[in-house]
């Protein structure tokens, strides 16, 4: 790492459309921030840049499904996700957001750049639409059978269980997520980015160029990616929820959120300092994306073809991006709650934010997709933290006030073993491997090393039993002085050896390398990797405060808890898809009693909310033959100026109602799901308003 480089890592962007869970701080956000804190203190000038992504489908999806704004959606996410990441220590110079307006403009500024250079196709395609919703379904807003591997699941732009890419027309079965209508066929125009012409820069910088230097799993992907050639693939959406595209013709467009969000990592360096332009326009600098492996193809294709089509930035050096962690066997899903969420982590383990740091770094999904369980968890807690680490600082404090005053004791040449020496050569062999891992991306073997180290102190100390020493004592009780020599050596040893774990754990845990340099009353400079491999940190005579204990053993009432909780609110979410529970019949009726329902197919003209009643909406109905006003209890489902267009049937002979003071006269008919969803019973398109229903 030559010194005139500069460093910008960024770890992706999560989506503020729910809570952090412990797969996205095991998939990028720890790993960035240990390669950062190793940086920062190996004096490099660095910026961690990152924040949330804040539009497409997976925000608009969820305010349907809390029925919220999308407005509100965001605000309420960023703030948790921006909380537990620094609670967990995730130490970025910036945090920020993608709604904001210096985002906007940097994003509408490159689709500009792009399209003033006539880099982008516009074609009018027919794309599946939703005819309940009247919205065209791109991304995650479809869903449908994987060509693939036959997930029945799988979305409009990706299928997560096999990780392939997929257009919607790819889907078999395609049906609307927002309605689970069968889609139609609707002729939309959009701005397409033809990566089929960058496949042979793409081949010549990530083939030829980064074989040898990124990870297999990325570069693997990346090959297969090239190998099966690229497509055009379109920029913009029809939505109202994103960054507007910024052309005269494009109303009711917005950018495609994986087109604005990896520009997030500009705006952000941009919002940070007004150098940002060194960071990002000088092949000085090195530019590592941390991600997951779903992001794979939009951080080592995409963004750098778009990227290159600018051609005012740098790429990035590397893409390191980890496999997923399972939960307990089992794929994390949001949707059925089988996650570990880090707010309620923290809740739970207040201040242990280091254990999680340890477990998850010392199992990282690095290469493979690795499995995080409970009992895993208790036991690297118990039998790695406070057995061997813990132990081993604890043990040489103690010992260190009880036969040595308080101090570092002095060395005594004549008394020196060759395990001494051993012992000694240990830090900076260790620290060797601790490096190179971390500058390869292998952060678990790095930490593996460290706990070696620490596990060869406790055999350092066990071999030479300063408790035992301590047993002979002259007539006044006084430890020999032979025997006094021994025992400062070996603590001498130990304590330095303390300072060095201090440095080389502080990248992976931070809190618990402060607590250290606290014991050791030595400040935070110290930290600096220059010093680790050292000797002589402490210095002779130099008095320690007493211990602090570093971690606590995990109960096995805590890990019960922990399970519990996981089962008990994954089946509260799993419920309704296990068994779904239809409501009992209502009695018999007669035929006649059906023809005395007048039901008429109508249009929905006007919708609004009815003041200080949050459960109505007041609707103007066209039945053909009339305009009605009807009130309905759906405005913790709809939004107003979502549902005006819709197709509709009423019940047209109900005898009018008064509701807050306004006359309904009539009734929609609405569908309803065992989870309370509820569905507008359409007539569809062709058939006209007042209409029978029979
Ligand atoms: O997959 C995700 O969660 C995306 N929100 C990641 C975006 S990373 C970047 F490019 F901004
Ligand atoms: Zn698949």
């Amino acid at each position: 790492m030559s010194d005139s480089t500069r460093y910008l890592v960024t770890a992706a962007l999560p989506y503020a459309n729910g809570p952090l869970h412990i797969g996205h701080l095991a998939g990028c956000y720890l790993p960035a921030d240990i390669f950062v804190r190793y940086l920062r203190v190996n004096r490099k000038d660095v910026k961690f840049v990152g924040g949330s992504d804040e539009h497409g489908v997976p925000i608009t999806i969820r305010a349907m499904q809390e029925g919220k704004t999308p407005q509100e959606v965001v605000d309420h996410y960023h703030e948790i996700l921006k909380n537990s990441l620094e609670s967990m220590g995730i130490s970025y110079d910036i945090y920020s957001r993608t709604s904001k307006p210096i985002h906007h403009k940097t994003s509408q500024d490159f689709f500009l750049n792009l399209y003033n250079k006539g880099l982008f196709e516009v074609k009018e395609t027919e794309q599946y639409y939703d005819e309940v919703k009247n919205v065209f379904l791109a991304d995650r807003y479809i869903t449908g059978t994987c060509p693939i591997c036959g997930n029945p699941n799988a979305y409009g732009d990706q299928c997560e269980k096999c990780g392939s890419s997929l257009s919607p027309d790819q889907l078999i079965n395609p049906r609307s997520t927002l309605s689970d209508a069968v889609p139609v066929k609707r002729k939309t125009k959009h701005w397409y980015f033809p990566l089929q012409n960058y496949e042979a820069f793409l081949k010549e910088w990530i083939v030829d160029g980064h074989k040898d230097d990124w990870k297999n799993n990325v570069y693997g992907q990346c090959k297969s990616w090239l190998d099966n050639g690229l497509q055009s693939r379109a920029m913009t959406r029809d939505s109202n929820w994103g960054i507007k595209v910024p052309l005269p013709d494009a109303e009711d467009k917005v950018l495609y959120v994986w087109f604005d969000a990896p520009i997030g990592y500009i705006s952000f360096t941009k919002e940070l300092t007004e150098d940002w332009a060194k960071y990002w326009c000088d092949p000085n600098t090195k530019l590592y994306h941390f991600i997951g492996k779903d992001n794979i193809v939009f951080h080592c294709i995409i963004f750098p073809a778009m990227l290159k089509a600018h051609g005012d930035f740098v790429l990035p050096t590397n893409v390191p991006a980890n496999e997923f962690l399972n939960i307990e066997g089992d794929k994390v899903s949001t949707s059925r709650n089988w996650a570990v969420w880090v707010d309620e982590y923290l809740k739970d383990f207040p201040g242990q934010q280091d254990v999680l740091r340890y477990v998850l770094c010392a199992n990282a999904p690095e290469t493979k997709d690795n499995d995080f369980t409970w009992k895993d968890f208790q036991e690297r807690n118990n039998s790695e933290l406070v057995a061997n680490l813990g132990n081993f600082v604890n043990r040489t404090f103690v010992l260190m006030h009880k036969l040595c005053g308080g101090k570092v004791p002095p060395l005594h040449g004549d008394v020196a073993t060759p395990e001494d020496q051993e012992m000694v050569n240990a830090f900076a062999e260790t620290k060797k491997k601790v490096s190179e891992n971390i500058e390869h991306f292998k952060f678990r073997e790095a930490l593996a090393e460290i706990m070696e180290l620490a596990r060869k102190g406790n055999k350092y100390m066990q071999d030479k039993e300063p408790w035992i020493l301590a047993r002979q004592v002259d007539a006044n009780g006084k430890i020999e002085a032979e025997a006094q020599k021994k025992i400062d050596m070996c603590i001498h040893v130990c304590l330095q050896l303390c300072a060095n774990l201090a440095i080389l754990i502080y990248p992976f845990m931070p809190d618990t390398s402060k607590k250290m340099l606290k014991m050791m009353k030595v400040v935070q400079r110290m930290l600096f990797w220059e010093n680790a491999g050292k000797a002589k940190l402490l210095s002779v005579g130099y008095s320690l405060r007493a211990p602090e204990l570093l971690f606590r053993k995990i109960e096995d009432s805590e890990i019960e808890a922990q399970l519990e909780k996981l089962k008990s609110g994954s089946k509260k979410a799993e419920a309704p898809k296990e068994e779904t529970s239809f409501p009992p019949l209502k009695s018999e009726i007669s035929i006649d009693d059906f023809g005395k329902l007048d039901f008429r197919t109508g249009t929905i003209l006007k919708a609004e909310k009815v003041e200080k009643a949050d459960k109505l909406l007041k609707l103007e109905i066209d039945l053909g033959f009339e305009k009605r006003t009807i009130l309905s209890g759906i405005a913790q489902h709809f939004k107003p100026e979502d549902i005006v267009g819709q197709r509709v049937v009423v019940v047209a002979n109900l005898a009018p109602r008064k509701m807050r003071g306004i006359e309904s006269n009539g009734m929609i008919l609405m569908a309803e799901n065992a989870e309370g969803q509820l569905y507008f019973v359409s007539p569809g398109e062709v058939v006209g308003n007042g209409f029978t229903v029979r």
